[in-house]
C-alpha cells in the first residue's frame, strides 16, 4: 500500500507541487522540500532524536521514547488523502518537518504539525512548510487547518500569520486551540511574493556582491576564455581578493596562482567556471567542499547539446541545489555588477559598461557581448547584467526579484528566448512592474526564430501569441526589436514616466515635426493645440512666420535662446504630458549650444517626459546627458508610446482576487484530461465555455468565428459583453481562466 501511494506521488501529474522543489531562505540558501516517503522514516527518527528533550515541540507532542519515535516516524505513512508530511532537506539532511492529519468528522478541517531544528529556526522555513502543507491541502479540499499550540509558544501563531493566513485562537489553560482558514487571500498571496522577493534578494546579493572571486581555468595565454575573465576582473578593479586557479601556472596577470580550489587558503564566496566540460563536475565538487555561496558556470556542453547533456546539467543542478549554491548558466558569458563597491566584471566581454541604473539579463551570451558594448556606445549606464546562459538554477524570475528590491536599479531589461516557469514569470512581473518598469525583447516570434531559440539553449519554444499575452497582462514593455529596446530603456531611464498621451512637438524645420506628428498619431500619442497662454507667450519672442500650434516651429535659425524660452513656456502648459524636441543642425547654429540649453531646461520640465531628435549623423552632443536623443522621429514615437503604455498600466487600478464560489474543478480537470487524452493541443469550443463556467465566469453567447487561429484569440468573442468588460475582476477572472486554458495547452505540446 505504502509503495503504491509513494508511487502515486511520484506519478501525480496533476499537481507538481507534489514534486519536490527548492526554496530559498531569508539568508539566501536554498533547501529543498519534498514530500516524506516510508522510506524516509529513519530520517525522521533521527531529526527527532537531535531535538532537545526539553523542546516544547517534545513536551508538547510527547515524543518521547520509543513511542515518540515511532509516532514520529509514522509522519512517513501517507496514506494520499488523509495524512501528508514534506520534508525540508539541506545535503542530505532532514532540518524540519509539516504534517497534517485529516479530522474524520470534519473534512475541510486537518490537524497540522510541524518543527524546525533549532539551529535553522528564525529563517523563514517553518513559513515555507506551511505554506506548500497549505497549498497541498487546498488541492485536497482542506479549507482549515487547526493547531494546540502551548501557550507558552507565541511563534507557533506567528507562523501561521506571517503566511497571511487569517487565524482565530481561543486559549484552553495551558494550551492555545488555533483554528487557520488557509485559503489564498490576497493577504496570503502577497506575503508570499514578499518572502520569496527577499530570499531570492538575499541569495543574489551572494552572487552579485562577492567578498572574494576565484577564476577556475584561469588559462595563461590572452586570448582565452578564462584568460580574459581573469584580465577583465583585474582591470575593472574587483574590490576583494581574486584567486585565479591553474594547476599548470604559479602566477597570471601578476596573481599569485592556485593549482585547484581547495588550495585557496583565504574564504571564497565567488567561483567562475571555465574549464573544459568534462573537468566541471570535479570543479563542482570542490566548490562544495570549499563552501562557496555562488558559481558562474561559463562552460558549455550541457542542456543545449541534447539529452545526455541534460541529464548532465541535471545532476549539476543537483548537486549545487543539495548544497545551496547559487548558479548562473551553464553555457554562459557571465555577470557583471559596476557598484563602486564591488567593481565585478566576471565576463570575457571586451566592454565594461558605465555604471547607471538599468539593469540586463540576456539569454544569449554572444549577444549579451553586443548588448553591453552598445550600452557603453549609448552611453545608457548598467547596475548588473547577467548572462543566463541554460537558466538551470538562476532565471529571469530570480533575477527579477532581486532587481525589484536592488537600490540601484530603475528599469529591467530582458533579452529572452524561452520561459522556464512562464506561470510564476508573470505573477512577479506583475508585481514588479508596479514599481519599476520591465522592458522585455522575446525572440522567437516566427516559427523560424522559435525553432533556432529551441535549439539555441536547450529551452522549449512557446507560442508567440501566448507570449505576448503573458507578458501584456504582467505590464512588461514588449518591444518588437533590440533597437526599441534600448530606445525605451533610455527614455525610462532618464526621464519620468509620462503622465499621458498628450505631446508636444518642439521643432526647427517644419518637415520633421510633421513626420514626428504623423508617427506620434500612429502610435496613438494625441497632440492637443497648445493652451492660449502658451501660444501667446511663444509668440511674444518668435518671428512673425513662427508657427506657435502644436508642432511648435520656431523656423531654421533658432538659436539656444529660443529653443529654451519655448521649452520653458511648453513645460509651463498644463494641457502637455510629455516634449518631442527636434533639432536640424542647419549651417549657423551651435550644436552644441542648443544641447546645453534644452538639456539645462530639462532640468525643470514640471513633471514632464522630454525626448529629443538631434537628426545630424553624428548623433546628439554628450552635453544633452541625460536628455535621450533618437536620429529619428519614428523610433522616438515608438518609445515614447511604449513609456505610456506602461504609465496607463502602472496608475490603473490593480483590481483583487475575487471570491470564487461553486467551482467545479473535477469537472473542469475531466475536461482537460480528455482534450489532452485526445492530443492535437487544443480544446473545442463548447470544452472551453464549459471549462469557463466551471471557474464561475458566465458565457453570455458563444459563436464560431468562420477564422479561429488560435486559442488565446477565440474565446474574446464570448467573452465580450458591454459593461462587463469594464469591470477589472471579471477581466481578471477571465485572465486567469484564459491562463488556465494556455498552461494546459503548453503543457500538452
Ligand atoms: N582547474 C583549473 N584549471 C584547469 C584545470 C582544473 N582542474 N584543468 C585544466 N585547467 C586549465 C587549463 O590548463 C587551461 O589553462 P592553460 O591554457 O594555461 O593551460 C585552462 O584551464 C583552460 O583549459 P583548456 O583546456 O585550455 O580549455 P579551453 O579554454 O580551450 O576551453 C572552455 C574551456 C570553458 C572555454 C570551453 O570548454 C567552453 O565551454 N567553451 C565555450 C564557452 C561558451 O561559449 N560559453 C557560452 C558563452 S555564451
Amino acid at each position: 500500500m505504502r509503495e503504491a501511494i509513494a508511487d502515486t506521488l511520484r506519478k501525480d501529474p496533476l499537481y507538481p507541487a507534489y514534486e519536490a522543489s527548492d526554496v530559498v531562505l531569508r539568508t539566501g540558501a536554498t533547501v529543498r522540500l519534498r514530500p516524506l516517503q516510508p522510506e524516509d522514516r529513519d530520517a525522521v527518527e533521527r531529526l527527532h532524536a537531535r531535538l532537545p528533550a526539553d523542546s516544547l515541540y517534545f513536551r508538547f507532542h510527547r515524543f518521547r521514547g520509543r513511542e515518540g519515535a515511532d509516532r514520529a516516524a509514522a509522519v512517513c505513512d501517507l496514506d494520499y488523502e488523509d495524512r501528508y508530511a514534506i520534508g525540508a532537506e539541506s545535503n542530505g539532511r532532514l532540518l524540519g518537518l509539516a504534517v497534517y492529519d485529516r479530522s474524520a468528522e470534519h473534512r475541510d478541517a486537518a490537524d497540522v504539525v510541524f518543527v524546525v531544528e533549532d539551529a535553522v529556526q528564525g529563517k523563514g522555513l517553518g513559513t515555507h512548510m506551511l505554506e506548500r502543507l497549505a497549498e497541498i491541502s487546498r488541492n485536497r479540499g482542506i479549507s482549515v487547518f487547526t493547531a494546540d499550540v502551548p501557550a507558552a509558544s507565541p511563534r507557533v501563531v506567528e507562523v501561521f500569520r506571517d503566511c497571511g493566513f487569517v487565524v482565530e485562537q481561543r486559549a484552553e489553560g495551558d494550551i492555545v486551540r488555533v483554528r487557520v482558514s488557509i485559503r489564498a487571500t490576497h493577504a496570503f498571496e502577497e506575503k508570499a511574493a514578499d518572502r520569496s522577493e527577499r530570499a531570492a534578494a538575499a541569495s543574489m546579493a551572494r552572487l552579485f556582491s562577492p567578498r572574494s572571486v576565484a577564476i577556475v581555468g584561469a588559462a595563461r595565454e590572452r586570448g582565452k576564455i578564462g584568460a580574459e575573465i581573469l584580465h577583465n576582473l583585474v582591470s575593472a578593479d574587483f574590490t576583494g581578493p581574486i584567486y585565479p586557479v591553474n594547476p599548470l601556472a604559479s602566477e597570471i596577470e601578476g596573481l599569485r596562482c592556485y593549482p585547484s580550489v581547495g588550495a585557496i587558503t583565504g574564504d571564497l564566496d565567488l567561483a567562475l567556471i571555465s574549464v573544459p566540460q568534462p573537468l566541471v563536475d570535479g570543479v563542482v565538487d570542490e566548490c562544495v567542499e570549499k563552501g562557496v555561496s555562488a558559481i558562474v558556470v561559463i562552460t558549455a556542453g550541457f542542456g543545449e547539446t541534447g539529452e545526455e547533456g541534460r541529464q548532465r546539467e541535471a545532476r549539476l543542478l543537483e548537486k549545487i541545489r543539495r548544497a545551496g549554491i547559487r548558479m548562473v548558466g551553464p553555457n554562459c558569458m557571465g555577470i557583471v555588477n559596476t557598484d563602486p563597491a564591488v567593481r565585478l566584471n566576471a565576463t570575457f566581454a571586451p566592454a565594461y559598461p558605465p555604471a547607471g541604473r538599468v539593469a540586463l539579463s540576456s539569454q544569449s551570451g554572444a549577444l549579451g557581448l553586443a548588448l553591453l558594448d552598445y550600452a557603453s556606445k549609448l552611453n545608457l549606464g548598467i547596475s548588473t547584467f547577467v548572462s543566463v546562459g541554460n537558466k538551470a538554477d538562476v532565471s529571469s524570475n530570480d533575477l527579477v526579484q532581486y532587481w525589484a528590491a536592488d537600490p540601484r536599479t530603475d528599469v529591467i531589461l530582458l533579452y529572452l528566448e524561452s520561459f522556464g516557469q512562464p506561470g510564476l514569470f508573470g505573477r512577479i512581473a506583475r508585481r514588479v512592474t508596479r514599481r519599476k518598469p520591465i522592458v522585455a525583447v522575446k525572440a522567437g516570434r516566427s516559427r523560424a526564430g522559435a525553432r533556432a531559440a529551441s535549439s539555441h539553449t536547450g529551452a522549449l519554444a512557446e507560442t508567440d501569441k501566448v507570449v505576448g499575452a503573458l507578458l501584456r497582462q504582467a505590464g512588461v514593455v514588449r518591444t518588437e526589436t533590440l533597437e526599441e529596446l534600448f530606445d525605451v530603456a533610455a527614455l525610462l531611464a532618464n526621464q519620468p514616466v509620462p503622465r499621458g498621451r498628450r505631446v508636444a512637438i518642439v521643432t526647427n524645420a517644419g518637415g520633421p515635426g510633421i513626420l514626428a506628428a504623423d508617427a506620434c498619431e500612429a502610435r496613438g500619442l494625441e497632440l492637443p493645440p497648445l493652451r492660449r497662454e502658451t501660444t501667446e507667450a511663444l509668440r511674444s519672442f518668435l518671428p512673425a512666420a513662427a508657427s506657435v500650434g502644436n508642432p511648435v516651429d520656431m523656423l531654421a535659425a533658432a538659436p539656444p535662446e529660443h529653443y529654451a524660452r519655448t521649452l520653458r513656456a511648453v513645460f509651463a502648459d498644463p494641457g502637455v504630458d510629455s516634449v518631442l524636441v527636434i533639432f536640424i543642425p542647419p549651417i549657423a547654429t551651435d550644436t552644441d549650444a542648443v544641447a546645453r540649453a534644452i538639456a539645462e531646461e530639462a532640468k525643470r520640465a514640471n513633471g514632464k517626459c522630454v525626448l529629443t531628435i538631434f537628426m545630424s549623423a553624428k548623433g546628439a552632443p554628450a552635453v544633452l546627458h541625460p536628455v535621450p536623443s533618437y536620429a529619428f522621429p519614428e523610433p522616438a514615437a515608438v518609445a515614447l508610446s511604449l513609456a505610456v503604455e506602461y504609465a496607463e498600466w502602472r496608475s490603473a487600478p490593480e483590481g483583487g482576487i475575487p471570491e470564487l464560489h461553486d467551482l467545479r474543478t473535477e469537472h473542469a480537470r475531466e475536461i482537460v484530461e480528455r482534450s489532452l487524452a485526445r492530443g492535437g493541443g487544443w480544446l473545442g469550443p463548447e470544452e472551453a465555455a464549459e471549462l469557463i463556467s466551471d471557474f464561475g465566469i458566465a458565457v453570455i453567447f458563444a459563436r464560431n468565428a468562420p477564422v479561429v487561429t488560435s486559442l488565446p484569440e477565440w474565446p474574446a468573442p464570448a467573452l465580450t459583453c458591454p459593461g462587463l468588460s469594464e469591470d477589472r475582476d471579471w477581466r481578471y477572472r477571465s485572465s486567469r481562466a484564459i491562463g488556465l486554458l494556455r498552461v494546459r495547452q503548453v503543457w500538452s505540446v
